[in-house]
């Protein structure tokens, strides 16, 4: 399977069931290394929150290419509502599509949407998750946008976990201790840093995490993607 970064908290995540996007932040986005109008072919969209940095332009691309937008019933909802395809589920329960199984995971944080013109300029969005994802018979978790919590122990001794995606850009989520700390909990093969350095309060040093990881716990591996680089999982 490969793992394609594309800047912020964004990856591309193909395997032989098919093809699916993670907070697809592209237009708009400092560190992007491709347009949405790029992504052609899709089987699935996954949209941890509402926040503009992580919905992105996710309603435009289940309408283009109809991928459904997966993520908790509100927002599921609310994407319904504006025109795109969506797959409803909420914290804890799973489902087998067609290029995987997603889990939906708590994630310690807000969820609105930005909507101008609305009545208070923003609209319900329900719970902020993060995702576990099975493609090829392995488990991923995307943690979305959180702090840390204690239950990625549980997350992790419940699925071996072959990479984890650990927000790294502190403010609003884990800074690089808390999320070298998380990597201990969940006790994944592979690290890859995201959340970091794409707006100007949340700049962090990804080497810095990766030697903070190597330290606390050697057993993980810290990868440091570049925005267009692609990590291989066989
Ligand atoms: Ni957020
Ligand atoms: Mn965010």
């Amino acid at each position: 399977m490969e793992i394609r970064y594309h800047g912020h908290s964004c990856f591309e995540i193909s395997g032989y069931g098919g093809r699916v996007l993670i907070d697809p932040f592209l237009t708009g986005n400092p560190k992007a290394d491709i347009k949405a109008e790029d992504i052609q072919q899709l089987d699935g969209i996954l949209v941890s929150h509402g926040h503009a940095d992580h919905l992105g332009d996710a309603i435009e691309i289940s309408k283009r290419t109809g991928a459904p937008i997966i993520g908790v019933y509100e927002m599921a909802l609310f994407c319904e509502r504006c025109g795109a395809r969506a797959h409803a589920m909420h914290i804890g329960g799973k489902h087998e599509f067609t290029f995987g199984t997603v889990r939906l995971t708590q994630a310690l944080h807000g969820s609105f949407f930005e909507v101008p013109g609305s009545e208070n300029n923003f609209e319900y969005a329900g719970l902020a998750c993060g995702f576990l994802l099975q493609m090829e018979g392995k488990w991923l978790y995307h943690a979305g946008d959180t702090g840390l919590f204690g239950d990625m122990e549980l997350i992790g001794r419940r699925h071996p976990l072959e990479l984890a995606m650990l927000p790294i850009g502190d403010n609003f989520v884990m800074g690089q201790e808390e999320a070298a700390y998380a990597a201990t909990l969940l006790r994944a093969k592979r690290v890859i840093p995201m959340h970091y350095n794409t707006f100007s309060n949340i700049k962090q040093d990804p080497n810095e995490f990766n030697e903070m990881l190597r330290r606390k716990f050697p057993e993980s591996q810290g990868i440091a993607l570049k925005p267009g680089e692609i990590l291989r999982i066989d």
